[in-house]
């Protein structure tokens, strides 16, 4: 298991217990990390012990059986419970993954969540992306073409290179591999990081897009591509089980052989 840092707001206290309803016979402790812009208590870890047998069994059963059962003030992005959103992305037992396909059962001891490492917080377990959404609509992640299409028919992919895709077309831009990128903590402002270089490799690998040099232009400089450094904390962490690091790996390859 990765232990990461704290949050950038972290000066962190033990707020409120909240103890197990009377009769509870299966019960587990959740420590949530809390901080609001409107209330001077924080930032705090509140602390919940809630009866499993009330509540469903992944973790962001356990957040919303809080926030409906217990404490409506506490805050988190949710939306498909299918992991595929990507939006409830946290770090939950010191590694970052989605609330949504984590088993509570897979946790010994209290659970511990908290937001994804190194964003500023918006609220509780709400990271703030719009600076990290800014570098993804930087990479321009659309298909650029110059020739006309076909009059007939879509642009046409063989198997093979509908193939190169694979493993980067999954990526739902939670952005569990940037946040835990060591790289990315230290110059957020200048490295793309995984998930967005992951997301310029799968446009540079689309055999249908035109616009290769531009791309690869585009990421030459010293800080947006080259400041991994193949730590691999990205694919180590990815919940969708894909590999950004090789992306970058691969990014760098076409960088080399255009220069020849
Ligand atoms: S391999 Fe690169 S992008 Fe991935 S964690 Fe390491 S430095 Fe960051
Ligand atoms: S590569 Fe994986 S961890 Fe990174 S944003 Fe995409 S799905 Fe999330
Ligand atoms: S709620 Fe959509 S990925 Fe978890």
């Amino acid at each position: 298991m990765v232990e990461f840092a704290l949050p950038k707001n972290s000066r962190i206290t033990e707020g409120k217990t909240y103890p197990a309803p009377a009769g509870a016979k299966r019960t587990k402790t959740f420590k949530v990390y809390r901080w609001s812009p409107d209330d001077e208590a924080n930032p705090r870890v509140d602390t919940y012990v809630i009866d499993l047998d009330a509540c469903g069994p992944m973790i962001l059963d356990a957040v919303i059986h809080i926030k409906n059962n217990i404490d409506s003030t506490l805050t988190f992005r949710r939306s498909c419970r299918e992991g595929i959103c990507g939006s409830c992305a946290m770090n939950i037992d010191g590694v970052n993954t989605l609330a949504c396909t984590k088993p509570i059962d897979e946790i010994k001891g209290d659970v511990k969540i908290y937001p994804l490492p190194h964003m500023d917080v918006v609220k509780d377990l709400v990271p703030d992306l719009n600076a990290v959404y800014a570098q993804y609509a930087s990479i321009e992640p659309w298909l650029k073409t110059d020739s006309p299409p076909p009059p007939d028919r879509e642009r046409l992919q063989s198997p093979g290179e509908r193939a190169k895709l694979d493993g980067l077309y999954e990526c739902i831009l939670c952005f569990c591999c940037s946040t835990s990128c060591p790289s990315y903590w230290w110059n957020s402002d200048r490295y793309l990081g995984p998930a967005v270089l992951l997301q310029a490799y799968r446009w540079l690998a689309d055999s249908r897009d035109e616009a290769t040099g531009e791309r690869l232009d585009n990421l030459e400089d010293p800080f947006r591509l080259y400041r991994c450094h193949t730590i691999m904390n990205c694919t180590n962490t990815c919940p969708k089980g894909l590999n950004p690091a090789k992306a970058i790996a691969k990014t760098k390859m076409m960088m080399v052989k255009r220069q020849g």
